[in-house]
């Protein structure tokens, strides 16, 4: 009987004893250091994943900024991330102490599948190293040069035709925009474009476009909080890494080829400049695994971005004819319908310009910005940021503050006009700013001016009959608008 009671007593002992071990060990773990920005009341083990509420992030957070201003931190499985709010602070973070927050934090998902290496999941000197001989490259291979630009003309062209075979139709425009988007990069980086109607191609856009979307489900942000348990259950962070993998193979395979029909003494594209430099033994951060990355790194970041702004772009047209009509009117009166739009139009097209950064200002595709990872231990508006720290820069606080903007939740071009002249805005900072903004910003704003003046010169857009659009978006990597059918009208 004695012995009964002693070593039931002992079991629940241990058991007790294991828990406060356990609750002991999670808060060390997670004990946060002097002067850390404010947080929340932080549930053990799981932090703050209760305020997550997965049909409308956008609630949670809103609460904390009202109650906690610029900086706060919230933890998330075992990360914790201070969000960054306002103009001044986000500058302070990613341009005057830049050096200090210039990496990536390793995200389980990336690492998967990029293994921290390319242009965008890379850090330290090897980022450097890449992104200075990319940047290098895409200027030799015609990036704000006439090359570059005629490749993009002749695309418009094809997209013209594309959109012209519906007859004014209802349709959705989505993987028309997405290949021809997709098609500058692919011939800047692969050396070719692939016709609209290749349908392994379209298979891959369409990879491309599911990956974007499931990066938004409840599965995905759970694998990246707690990769080692949700790894084994099924779902779609599954079908996210079985994606990637398949984008990869692709890139691979194109790698492959390029080697097979390799000229030393020719440079067709980036995948050719890269191998030169691989060629040059010395040369230990340029090998073929990093090449790969790249190269998908590219392909992705420069497909999703610039056509979800052009989808963006034709719905705000529909659902503004007034501004639609304004903007017709200066392509007739600059460039009539004799000849095809020109990058140097755009210092004479001040209402364009204005029109399609407002676009890019509404859209928002990138409402976090990228997030970055503190290098050393840091002093930030007098908190305390140690190193590893993850840092989330909020760009729509930017983009629709009430403070830089005149009437931030209207569409209303006239915040980029100043007496009929462009304005430019320094709260206009959907690329981010500093030394790691994104690395296309040039080619993405040629891509937006031309394909938008050509759609523009060549149509009118409509939403089709007896129906209303709607700017509802989803939330993946990028904010997308929902799925639409619209009307593209011969002018
Ligand atoms: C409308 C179009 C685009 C938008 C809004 C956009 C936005 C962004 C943003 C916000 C970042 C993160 C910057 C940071 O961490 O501070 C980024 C990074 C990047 N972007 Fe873009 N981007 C666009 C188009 C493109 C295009 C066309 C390319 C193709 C060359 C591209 C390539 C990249 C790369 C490689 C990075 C990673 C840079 C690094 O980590 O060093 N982007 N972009
Ligand atoms: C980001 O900024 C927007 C606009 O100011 C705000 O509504 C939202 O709550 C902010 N989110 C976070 C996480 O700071």
């Amino acid at each position: 009987m004695l012995r009964f009671l002693w070593e039931s007593i002992s079991f629940q002992m241990l058991l007790i004893f294991l828990i406060v071990f356990l609750l002991v060990a999670d808060y060390m773990k997670h004990r946060k250091p002097k002067h850390f920005p404010p947080s929340p009341f932080s549930l053990p083990f799981v932090g703050h994943i209760y305020l997550l509420n997965f049909s409308n992030p956008q609630i949670m957070v809103q609460k904390l900024t009202e109650k906690y201003g610029d900086i706060f931190s919230v933890q998330m499985g075992s990360t914790s991330f201070v969000f960054i709010n306002g103009l001044r602070m986000v500058k302070e973070v990613l341009v005057n102490q830049g050096e200090n927050f210039m990496d990536r934090p390793e995200i389980p998902i990336d690492r998967e599948v990029f293994s921290n290496m390319g242009l965008v999941s890379s850090n330290g000197h090897l980022w450097k190293q890449q992104r200075r001989f990319t940047l290098t490259t895409l200027r030799n291979l015609g990036l704000g040069k006439r090359g570059l630009e005629e490749r993009i003309q002749e695309e418009c062209r094809c997209l013209v035709d594309a959109f012209g075979d519906e007859q004014g139709n209802p349709f959705n425009p989505h993987f028309k925009i997405y290949n021809a988007v997709s098609n500058i990069i692919c011939s800047v980086t692969f050396g070719n474009r692939f016709d609209y109607h290749n349908e392994d191609f379209q298979k891959l856009l369409q990879l491309m476009d599911e990956t974007v979307g499931l990066h938004g489900t409840i599965m995905s942000q759970l694998y990246n909080s707690f990769p080692s348990i949700i790894k084994l259950l099924p779902g779609s962070h599954q079908t996210i890494l079985k994606n990637w993998r398949l984008l990869k193979s692709f890139v691979k395979e194109k790698i492959n080829k390029h080697k097979v029909d390799w000229n030393p003494s020719e440079n067709r594209d980036f995948i050719d400049s890269y191998l030169h430099e691989i060629a040059k033994v010395s040369n230990a951060d340029f090998q073929e695994e990093n090449l790969v990355a790249c190269a998908l790194d590219l392909l992705f970041a420069g497909t999703e971005t610039s056509s979800t702004t052009i989808r963006w772009a034709l719905l705000y047209m529909a659902i503004h004819p007034e501004i639609q009509a304004r903007v017709q009117a200066e392509i007739d009166v600059v460039i009539g319908q004799a000849r095809q739009p020109a990058l140097e139009d755009r210092s004479n097209m001040p209402y364009t310009n204005a029109v399609i950064h407002e676009v890019q200002r509404k859209a928002n595709i990138i409402p976090f910005n990228v997030p970055r990872l503190t290098v050393k231990d840091t002093v930030l508006d007098g908190f305390h940021i140690p190193k590893g720290t993850v840092l989330l820069t909020n760009l729509t606080s930017v983009l629709f503050d009430k403070n830089e903007w005149e009437t931030p939740d209207i569409f209303n071009p006239g915040h980029f006009l100043k007496d009929g002249q462009f304005w430019k805005r320094e709260s206009f900072v959907p690329f981010s700013i500093g030394k790691r903004a994104c690395l296309g910003e040039v080619l993405a704003r040629s891509e937006l001016f031309l394909f938008f003046t050509a759609l523009l010169q060549k149509f009118s857009f409509r939403a089709p009959p007896d129906t209303t659009l709607s700017l509802q978006f989803k939330l993946g990597i990028t904010m997308t608008p929902q799925p639409y059918k619209i009307c593209a009208m011969p002018r």
